[in-house]
């Protein structure tokens, strides 16, 4: 009784103008939930409509207003969570041209981050793969969002660390514009930005010295221990003191105009087979793969800090992996070490008939767009 009080889940969905939908109202299961149907029916945006409830955002398109239904004024998004046998209820307002309404049974946040780890969820989906093939930032973004969900002061650092680097670089090119150096207003600057960023390198470091054999563990399993991959934390940080940075990198700052190291250049390198790029060398399926692990173990870290699992969402997971890797990911369902969970798949019968052989209690959702999205169970 003890372990089904402390599960979350959301037993409640009704959008109504949300992207392709117009009004809908689904009552949904407590373990595994299937959106079927064919290509461009909604059955992601059904997703991000999850996702919206838990981070406050789409997963894919910043601009609220651009997740309002072409030609409408205004979306609805609400939900019902139920946490530790109390039920909360959700509800996201957009209108053209106002500001984002967003409330937890009707009383509105002071602030959204306030909202964010409340009732959290982790998304794996195709895009994930932006992850790989584009530039550090990205995967910065992803190492920090995970983090900051759970330390305060870590999102306080970085905030102030982005300030300052701005700063910084303003002061360079001032100077430079100037033809004149002033070390002391440098100095100034330097000697918070080296505080904020010392201790942001450290809690990075921390995090996924925990993180990375979590994330190493998942592939193994994965890929059944046949191939070897690795994720490391790549950092000037690694090899020099922040002071020392700085110092040794400020005459090519000054020519460059700009703060050309520090923890805003860190990155997450991704390999295979030892030193080998994953975004050049691995095959789709590995790439996959090892988004999935690292999804994984982004849903381990959630768990350990909520002491409950997330929800998750698997967004067109059986594309392109093969029966062994996909009867891992569900017999991790089957064995109960998920919670809630949601799939998305363009087949009709597949997901459910092997959810009903592993003995999964699911529901099923038909997704269809015609105009009037309707969903039949
Ligand atoms: N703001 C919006 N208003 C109306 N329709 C929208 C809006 N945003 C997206 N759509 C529509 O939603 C549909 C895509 O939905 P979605 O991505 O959920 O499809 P899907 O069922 O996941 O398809 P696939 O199987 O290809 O992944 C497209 O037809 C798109 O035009
Ligand atoms: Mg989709």
């Amino acid at each position: 009784m003890l372990i089904f009080a402390l599960v979350m889940n959301l037993s409640h969905l009704s959008l109504i103008n949300f992207k392709n939908f117009d009004d809908i109202s689904l009552d949904l299961n407590p373990s595994v939930n299937c959106f079927l149907g064919n290509n461009g029916e909604g059955k992601t945006n059904l997703l991000d409509a999850i996702y919206y409830l838990s981070y406050t955002k789409s997963y894919f398109n910043s601009i609220d207003s651009q997740n309002i239904k072409f030609g409408e004024p205004f979306f609805v998004n609400q939900g019902v969570f139920e946490l530790k046998g109390e039920l909360f209820n959700v509800y996201c307002g957009v209108k053209k041209g106002t500001k984002k309404q967003f409330k937890l049974n009707k009383k509105n946040y002071a602030k959204l981050a306030e909202h964010i780890g409340k009732f959290p969820v982790v998304l794996i989906t195709p895009y994930d793969s932006n992850l790989i093939l584009e530039g550090s930032e990205l995967r910065r973004k992803f190492l920090d969002s995970l983090i900051s969900q759970f330390d305060r002061g870590y999102l306080d650092d970085l905030i102030r660390y982005n300030k300052l680097l701005n700063n910084r670089n303003a002061t360079l090119k001032q100077m430079a514009e100037r033809g004149s150096f002033n070390p002391d207003l440098l100095e100034v600057i330097d000697f918070q930005l080296m505080e904020k960023g010392t201790r942001i390198y450290n809690t990075r470091k921390d995090f996924l010295d925990d993180f990375i054999p979590v994330f190493n563990q998942f592939y193994r399993d994965i890929s059944n221990q046949s191939e070897q991959v690795d994720l490391n934390y790549s950092s000037a940080l690694h090899h020099s003191s922040f002071e020392k940075l700085l110092s040794d990198n400020l005459e090519r700052d000054r020519r460059l105009t700009y703060t050309s190291q520090g923890i805003h250049k860190d990155d997450l390198e991704f390999k295979i087979m030892g030193d080998y790029s994953l975004k050049k060398f691995a095959s789709q399926g590995q790439q996959k793969s090892f988004l999935i692990a690292l999804k994984l173990a982004q849903f381990e870290y959630i768990k350990q800090q909520k002491g409950f699992p997330p929800i998750l969402l698997l967004d067109d997971i059986f594309d392109k992996l093969d029966d062994n890797r996909v009867s891992y990911i569900l017999k991790l369902i089957a064995n109960n070490n998920l919670g809630q969970t949601f799939i998305t798949d363009t087949n009709l019968t597949k997901v459910p008939t092997i959810l009903k052989d592993l003995g999964i209690n699911f529901s099923a959702f038909e997704v269809k767009n015609n105009n009037h999205a309707s969903i039949k169970v």
